[in-house]
């Protein structure tokens, strides 16, 4: 046999394993749903705690030098952040909400950022209270506030970086200018704060793995700048944004590779002493969901057959509006698919889930089931996301 035949047998054989193992998994994930739905009314959300351990051990053995501070507003259910405890992970609260309970879940205040960089003053005083000393903040303003409330807090200053290619732009809220950051860490010293670091945030979902690269390159122009001035830091938080496949065909997305480059580009500009930390949200949490929803009306308008399902955008599919999300709508019926539209369930014609699927002929009770939902859907479906909640109605 020739080297080539010998080849082509190889990828073929390869291929046909990756064929058969996506069968596999199609065919374990849909038995479970119809186990579930034996149990339990639609909509639910699956979680699949193994996905939730093996995106963790990925990213420890992508990034074994980054320790990962889970960003609970990805995802904030207790079964969650109790499985991240239990694989010794750091969390990255919003609020002091979000701090309490992950306190309550069994994480300990060291291993706890306040990743907020604007915080009330009540939120200042529950961490000071509560032991949480590492925080964010990107303005001299915030400095003040967190000198009064409290003093001797470990700061870290977030820049603003590109957030070029991601899907959710997380630089135009926050971020010092870079040329601002030594400075406004020596004015953290010169107001009773420990000036600890830098962080950034990359924008969720990034795929352009140049927008870590150029912001460790700043970063560390400004741990030189420090260093040189007497101010030597410690923490560099490179923030979340890594990404994850939503669609099964999704090309571009290689957290490994990216994890690489962003590799050998803290070995080569940092300090060896010099402590690297994250705040993934999305990676950790997302692809361990599974939505599942039924089919409560159909009918046939704009040449197209239109699908009304128990839950909309109202609820767990609100990534479509605030996480800018697209999502793989799945069936359990096969055969011939057609044009459709797929709406929630309210009477607002926003909650169109998608006015184009490709997907066979559904009735009332079938299943439309999507994969890797796991972060910001059901989070900012409830009131309170981040844990803030929203006004309490007072009826004079
Ligand atoms: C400060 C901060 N850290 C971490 C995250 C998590 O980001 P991701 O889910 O993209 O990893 C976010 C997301 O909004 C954030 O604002």
């Amino acid at each position: 046999m020739s080297a080539l035949t010998a080849q082509n047998k190889m990828k073929s054989l390869k291929f046909k394993t990756e064929v058969t193992r996506s069968k596999a998994e199609v065919s374990g994930i849909e038995s479970l749903i119809r186990t579930m739905l034996r149990k339990h009314r639609t909509p639910f959300m699956i979680i699949k705690r193994c996905a939730l351990q093996k995106q963790y051990q990925r990213f420890r053995k992508c990034l074994p030098d980054v320790i990962p501070y889970y960003a609970i507003k990805a995802n904030p259910y207790p079964g969650i952040i109790k499985t991240f405890v239990k694989l010794g992970a750091s969390f990255d609260v919003a609020s002091a909400a979000e701090m309490k309970q992950v306190l309550r879940l069994g994480a300990t205040p060291a291993k706890i950022i306040f990743a907020n960089t604007i915080k009330s003053p009540e939120d200042i005083s529950a961490a000071r209270k509560r032991r949480v000393r590492l925080m964010t903040f990107d303005n001299e303003p915030e400095l003040y506030k967190l000198a009064k409330d409290y003093p001797g807090a470990r700061v870290l200053c977030r820049i603003k970086v590109a957030n070029i290619g991601s899907v959710v732009e997380l630089s135009l809220k926050f971020g010092a200018d870079p040329d601002q950051a030594f400075f406004l860490l020596r004015k953290a010293k010169a107001l009773g704060l420990v000036p600890a670091g830098v962080s950034f945030h990359v924008g969720s979902q990034s795929t352009n793995v140049e927008n870590y690269l150029q912001a460790l390159e700043i970063s560390s122009g400004i741990f030189d700048q420090a260093k040189e001035n007497g101010l030597p830091l410690k923490i560099m938080d490179i923030g979340g944004g890594f990404p994850i496949q939503h669609f099964d065909n999704e090309i571009g997305i290689n957290f490994e590779r990216m994890a690489s480059h962003i590799k050998k580009q803290t070995k080569m500009l940092f300090d060896k002493n010099v402590k690297f930390i994250a705040e993934p949200g999305r990676f950790l949490a997302g692809p361990a969901g599974i939505l599942v929803t039924q089919v409560i009306g159909r009918t046939f308008r704009n040449n197209k057959n239109y699908y009304y399902l128990n839950d909309g955008i109202y609820a767990d599919f609100s990534g479509i509006v605030f996480d800018h999300c697209r999502y793989e709508f799945k069936t359990l019926r096969r055969g011939q698919k057609f044009l459709s539209t797929l709406a929630g369930p309210t009477c607002d014609s926003l909650d169109t889930l998608s006015a184009n699927e490709e997907i066979p002929e559904l009735y009332v009770g079938d299943v439309v089931y999507v994969k890797n939902i796991g972060a910001y859907s059901s989070a900012s479906a409830t009131p309170g996301f981040n844990g803030f909640p929203p006004a309490k109605i007072i009826i004079v």
